[in-house]
């Protein structure tokens, strides 16, 4: 899983990274970033495909509505009834209101779709191209967020009458949607590995350690930083000051976490786009 704030080289890098664990195995990149850019920096057009691009690599981007498909194929319509017998609501209404209300349960979904994938056995490695930091954060909050609000739904259910429905299901689809949240945890801390995109400047550093902090909370450990954007060559006075101002970011992040691996990728004069350059900003990365 790559992270990091927006324009930082998240999808460059799971891009590159893509490209790489193609020549392993059976490889997806996946994004679920709200602006999905994968298939633009692999320049996959609605007629072709580029030349070079691996046969065993797979690129998904999801958009909003297979999130709610997800819903609807987990829990949908059990809870819906359960909400039918005291709210007025239409189905097509009241998933609109659970993925976009709850808090973070478009990305609870995410993480477990990604976790169905995972354990499908379909694919060697999988690489997951992430939202900016602010949506990864409430990722990673949801579980806790959705546990306490488990804790207080059975009491507040069980004061509820249902006509002549029992309370049992309501109680039992909690417990499973709980068991959900357990199971997805788990995974992002057993089966993910967390890459943090950063640039040497001011704010990203900064975000850097609060983003950190946040995943030391959840017990999710950070394996690598990747360094983006630093001038590795100084031939014009432009240049030549731009190094010098990430010189100071660059010693903070490699002192503070010199118990991590951390890879330096150059600022390239192109953008980065296409099979040949991402290949080549694969062998810095790797
Ligand atoms: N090392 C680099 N040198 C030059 N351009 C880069 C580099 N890394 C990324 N870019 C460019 O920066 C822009 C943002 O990168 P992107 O991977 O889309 O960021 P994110 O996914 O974090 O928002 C893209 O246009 C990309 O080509
Ligand atoms: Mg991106």
């Amino acid at each position: 899983m790559f992270t990091g704030k927006g324009g930082v080289g998240k999808t460059t890098c799971s891009a590159a990274a893509a490209l790489h664990y193609a020549a392993d195995g059976r490889t997806l990149v996946i994004s679920t970033d709200a602006t999905p850019s994968l298939s633009h920096i692999f320049e996959i057009t609605d007629k072709q495909k580029p030349a070079g691009l691996p046969s065993n690599l797979e690129i998904r981007e999801i958009v909003e509505h297979e999130i709610r498909q997800m819903w609807d194929a987990k829990f949908g319509r059990e809870v819906y009834e359960v909400f039918s017998a005291f709210v007025d609501i239409e189905y097509e209404e009241f998933v609109e209101f659970m993925t976009s209300i709850l808090p973070g349960l478009g990305e609870e979904f995410m993480v477990d779709h990604i976790r169905e994938l995972c354990l499908s056995g379909d694919y060697s490695n999988i690489v997951w191209d992430t939202a900016p930091l602010g949506q990864t954060l409430s990722l990673l909050e949801t579980p806790a967020l959705l546990a306490e609000h488990l804790r207080l739904a059975p009491r507040i259910y069980s004061k509820l009458k249902f006509g002549n429905r029992s309370k049992e299901p309501v109680l039992e689809i909690l417990k499973r949607w709980q068991k959900l949240s357990a199971a997805n945890m788990d995974f992002l801390r057993r089966d993910v590995d967390f890459t943090m995109v950063t640039i040497p400047e001011a704010l990203a550093v900064a975000q850097l350690e609060g983003t950190l902090r946040e995943l030391e909370k959840y017990g999710l450990s950070i394996k690598q930083i990747i360094i983006n954007n630093v001038v590795k060559i100084e031939d014009s006075l432009f240049l030549q000051t731009k190094s010098r101002q990430q010189r100071p970011y660059l010693k903070q992040i490699h002192e503070k976490y010199h118990d991590l691996k951390i890879t330096e990728l150059p600022l390239f004069p192109q953008e980065i786009k296409g099979i040949v350059r991402l290949k080549e900003l694969g062998k810095i990365l790797f």
